[in-house]
């Protein structure tokens, strides 16, 4: 599996998408270091903070199958847009290190570590900080 097959594989299920209210279909596909793919598409609600972004389904689908070790992520939207704040930081739980392509439906991607994407990440904290949450502060 090269990224130009997991792109294509984040397009095709951005195919699959629900998104009647935002008009706004996105595909993923996550790449597990055991060599399996996990797609996903969002997928809305009529009652819209119900929505679940494509990134999150690809995850949940995965973790779900006992898979948390990650490769890489494909998200394909037309702009070619990154994924989501929420997105990153569940992403950041299963590792930091993460390459994430976002591609666009033109054939045009771009490169990033998830520590790019989320630096200084919770749970990231310094040491400082630790000492405080262990102070219970
Ligand atoms: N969306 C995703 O699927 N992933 C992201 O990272 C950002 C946003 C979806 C949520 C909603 O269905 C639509 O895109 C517009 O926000």
């Amino acid at each position: 599996m090269n990224d130009e097959e997991l792109i294509s594989m984040a397009v095709e299920a951005r195919a699959r998408a629900y998104a009647p209210y935002s008009g706004f279909p996105v595909g993923a596909a996550l790449l597990t270091r055991s060599g399996q793919v996990f797609t996903g598409c969002n997928v809305e609600n009529a009652m819209f903070g119900l929505t679940v972004c494509a990134e999150r389904v690809a995850v949940f689908k995965a973790v779900s199958a006992g898979e948390r070790d990650f490769e890489a992520l494909a998200v394909a939207t037309t702009p070619g847009a990154s994924p989501c704040g929420s997105c990153r930081q569940v992403l950041r739980e299963f590792g930091r290190d993460l390459r994430i392509l976002v591609a666009d439906t033109e054939g045009n991607s771009r490169e990033f570590t998830l520590q790019q994407l989320l630096p200084n990440a919770f749970p990231d904290w310094s040491l400082d900080g630790r000492r405080a949450l262990d102070a219970g502060e």
